[in-house]
């Protein structure tokens, strides 16, 4: 180890006027002597180990702020759970009601295969029993995003000008938001109980 590191002393100090050559050789021997070529990779490796534990703790503190960042958004969102007797007492006379120039809800949404489909009512049956009602219930949850006025079951059958989905199979049962069975819907996707209405 020794006689190289002296060969390429001299070899430089050769090479360069005095005045230059202490400092140009002074840091090649410290490079040569202490520093040998397992202690360099050991160094490096050490390195890598360290730049991935930056990386890691960058991504984590990155996702910690986003985390935050959408925390508003998220608790809004983050939103009451449907209530069951809601649904059954409001919100199922919505889809056998009859109105004026439309079908009722139940009569397509028993026998078509959309998103929102329905347990069949039982022959001779105008309304639906408990069994059937939990099932129903259920069912609806494919077009009800909690808490939010993007679920089918409010913008589909509204119109659109109301703020509804451009169209509907079963067409516009409802022109305006204000209109009980909308706000009655609405209440029911934001989580309300029997017990908050009275
Ligand atoms: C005349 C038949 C008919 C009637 C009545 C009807 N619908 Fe529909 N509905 C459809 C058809 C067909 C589709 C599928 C095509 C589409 O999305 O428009 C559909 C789709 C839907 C969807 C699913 C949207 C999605 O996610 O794809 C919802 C929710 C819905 N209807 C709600 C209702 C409600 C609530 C009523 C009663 C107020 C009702 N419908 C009455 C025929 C009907």
């Amino acid at each position: 180890m020794k006689s190289p590191v002296r060969s390429s002393f001299f070899l430089i100090e050769g090479r360069f006027p005095q005045s230059e050559s202490n400092f140009v050789i002074f840091p090649t021997k410290l490079f040569c002597r202490e520093v040998p070529v397992h202690q360099i990779k050991k160094a490096l490796s050490c390195m890598l180990v360290v730049a991935c534990l930056f990386l890691v703790a960058a991504g984590s503190l990155w996702a910690k702020r986003q985390e935050k960042e959408n925390q508003p958004a998220a608790s809004s969102t983050a939103a009451a759970p449907l209530d069951y007797d809601f649904f059954k007492t409001k919100v199922e006379p919505i889809f056998l009601f009859k109105r004026p120039g439309h079908a009722r809800c139940v009569v397509c949404h028993t026998i078509n295969h959309v998103p929102l489909h329905l347990v069949p009512l039982s022959p001779g049956s105008t309304t639906w029993n408990e069994e059937q009602s939990r099932q129903n219930f259920e069912l609806v949850q494919r077009v009800v995003v909690p808490g939010s006025m993007e679920s089918p079951l409010l913008r589909h059958p509204l119109a659109q000008e109301a703020g509804g989905d451009p169209a509907h199979g079963g067409g516009k049962h409802f022109s305006s938001q204000d209109n009980p069975e909308c706000l009655t819907l609405k209440a029911f996707v934001f989580g309300a109980t029997l017990k908050a209405e009275r």
